[in-house]
C-alpha cells in the first residue's frame, strides 16, 4: 500500500542530509584504507545512510559521534549496552581491577568469579557456571558438551533465528518446507544439513518430526525469537518444547543473550522456564565482552561422568582470555549494582510507553504494521498481526522502508539497532527520550504517507 517512489525518494533524500551533516564521519570512513571493508568489523557496514557514524563518546542511553551530533540510543550496542553506557559502578570496579590491582589476563581465579556465579545461578535457576568471552562462544561451547554427552552428532534451531557465527545454526526452513542452508552462509566447514536440524517457531509438530529422528543432542533456541523481529512464543510452545525435548533425550539450550531484556532472569525466570542449559553474554559485562554458559545439575554430573573428556586441556572448549578477572568484574558489578530487578522494573515501564506510543501512531497513519515488545525490548514489523513464526517474518522484511526510517531517526538524533527496528531500553532511557522518538517517528510516517 506504500508508493515505493516515494519511498525511494525519501530514502535518497534522508541519505543525502546524513552525508551532510556527517562530513567527519564520511572522510574517516574514507581514509580507512587498511581496514577491511574500512570498519573494525565488516557488520559495521550495515548502516542505513551508505556509512556508519563514528563514535566519539557514550554515556548511559546517549552516543555522539566526531560531527559533534548527540544521539539517544536505543539500539545500546544491540544489547551489549543494555546496562546503559559505562555504568559508574562498572568503571569503578574495572579501574580498580586494571589500574589498582592490576591482573587483566592472569589465568587465575577470582573470588569475585564466584560471586558471578551464584548470582547468576540465582537469576537463572542453574547451579553451575562457566565463561567466555562471546556468547557465539558459550553456543559453540554448550553444543559441544552436550554433543559429547549424548553422543548424538546434530543441533535443532529455529528458522531464521540467529545464536552469533554458529556454524550448525546457520540452517532455515526453506519454501518447500526442507532444510537449507541459509543465505549469505558461504564456506561452512560442513553442509549444515548434515549437522543440524531446523524447524519453524511455534511449531510443535515441526519440532516432533525432527526430534523423532533421534540424532539431535540439543535444542537451542531463543525463548522468543529476537533477531527477526521479534517473535513470541505462544501460549503452551514453551511447555511443548521442553515436553518434546524431554521425550526424546535431547537437552534444551535457552540463549538468553538477547531475551536477557525480559527480566533479571531473562525469559527463563520470567517464564518459569525449565532448560538443561542456559546461554548468555552481550550486557551482562556492562560494556566489556564476556559469555556465559550455565549448565544443571543433571548436565554437569553427565560431564563430569565423561572421564574421556578433557576439559582442562583438549576437550575443545576454552579460550586464554575466558573468565578472565576484568570481564568477571564487570560482570559483578553489573548484576550487583546496575542491571539490578528494580532497573527492569524502571526499563520495562519505559519501553511499554515507547510500544503503546509506537503501536498508536502506527495505527493512526492506518499502517498494516505491528508492534512487540520483550521487556525493555520493542520492535515494530511491516506486518499485521505480529509473525508467529521466523520464516512468517524474514519473509515481510522491507529494506528499502527499514533504511529510511533509520535514516530519517538517525539525522533527527535517535539511534536503532541497524539490524531490524529494534529499540532497547537501559537504566538511563527516559519517557522524555521515548516521546522524541515518537515525534520523530510521527513525522517520518506523515512523509511516507503523504
Ligand atoms: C540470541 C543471540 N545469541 C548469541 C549472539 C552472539 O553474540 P556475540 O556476537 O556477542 O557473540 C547474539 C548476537 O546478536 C544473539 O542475538
Amino acid at each position: 500500500m506504500l508508493d515505493r517512489t516515494r519511498v525511494t525518494a525519501l530514502l535518497a533524500r534522508e541519505r543525502a542530509t546524513f552525508e551532510d551533516r556527517h562530513p567527519r564521519s564520511a572522510a574517516a570512513y574514507a581514509r580507512a584504507d587498511h581496514l577491511f571493508g574500512r570498519v573494525p568489523m565488516t557488520w559495521m557496514n550495515k548502516s542505513a545512510a551508505g556509512f556508519p557514524i563514528h563514535l566519539d563518546r557514550a554515556r548511559g542511553a546517549r552516543v555522539s559521534d566526531i560531527d559533534g551530533h548527540e544521539y539517544i540510543d536505543f539500539c545500546l550496542g544491540d544489547t551489549a549496552a543494555m546496562a546503559g553506557h559505562s555504568p559508574a559502578p562498572v568503571v569503578e570496579a574495572v579501574t580498580r581491577r586494571l589500574a589498582d590491582l592490576g591482573g587483566a589476563s592472569t589465568m587465575l581465579p577470582t573470588e569475585e568469579a564466584a560471586a558471578v556465579g551464584a548470582e547468576l545461578a540465582r537469576r537463572f535457576g542453574l547451579p553451575l557456571w562457566s565463561f567466555t568471552l562471546t556468547a557465539t562462544d558459550a553456543n559453540r561451547w554448550a553444543i559441544r558438551l552436550l554433543r559429547a554427552v549424548t553422543g548424538r552428532p546434530r543441533i535443532l534451531v529455529n528458522s531464521y533465528c540467529y545464536h552469533g557465527s554458529v556454524d550448525e545454526s546457520l540452517i532455515v526452513v526453506g519454501p518447500d518446507g526442507q532444510a537449507r542452508s541459509r543465505d549469505g552462509n558461504v564456506g561452512a566447514p560442513y553442509d549444515v544439513t548434515q549437522t543440524s536440524r531446523v524447524a519453524e517457531f511455534n511449531d510443535l509438530e515441526g519440532l516432533a518430526r525432527e526430534l523423532a529422528h533421534g540424532d539431535v543432542a540439543v535444542v537451542l533456541m531463543e525463548p522468543a525469537l529476537t533477531n527477526i523481529g521479534i517473535v513470541l512464543p505462544e501460549s503452551g510452545y514453551l511447555a511443548g518444547v521442553r515436553e518434546l525435548t524431554r521425550e526424546h533425550g535431547t537437552y534444551l539450550i535457552n540463549d538468553e543473550t538477547h531475551t536477557f531484556s525480559a527480566g533479571p532472569g531473562g525469559a527463563t525466570a520470567a517464564w518459569g522456564l525449565d532448560p538443561d542449559v542456559v546461554t548468555i553474554g552481550k550486557a551482562i559485562g556492562g560494556g566489556i565482552p564476556v559469555g556465559a554458559y550455565g549448565l544443571s545439575a543433571a548436565v554437569s554430573a553427565a560431564l563430569s561422568g565423561r572421564t574421556d573428556l578433557d576439559l582442562v586441556d583438549m576437550g575443545g572448549v576454552g579460550g586464554t582470555l575466558a573468565g578472565n578477572p576484568l570481564s568477571l568484574t564487570a560482570t559483578r558489578a553489573t548484576l550487583e549494582q546496575v542491571l539490578t530487578d528494580a532497573a527492569f522494573a524502571g526499563m520495562i515501564d519505559v519501553a511499554t510507553a515507547f510500544a503503546t506510543g509506537t503501536q498508536k501512531i502506527i495505527h493512526e497513519y492506518g499502517l498494516p504494521w505491528s508492534v512487540n515488545q520483550l521487556g525493555a525490548r520493542v520492535e515494530y514489523r511491516f506486518v499485521s498481526p505480529a509473525p508467529r513464526t521466523g520464516g512468517a517474518s524474514a519473509a515481510h522484511a522491507d529494506a528499502e522502508l527499514e533504511d529510511y526510517l533509520h535514516a530519517y531517526l538517525a539525522n533527527r538524533g535517535i539511534l536503532l539497532t541497524p539490524f531490524h527496528n529494534m529499540a532497547l531500553m537501559c537504566p538511563q532511557t527516559t519517557t522524555d527520550d521515548v516521546a522524541r522518538h515518537h515525534e520523530a517517528f510521527a513525522d517520518a510516517l506523515g512523509e511516507l504517507i503523504g
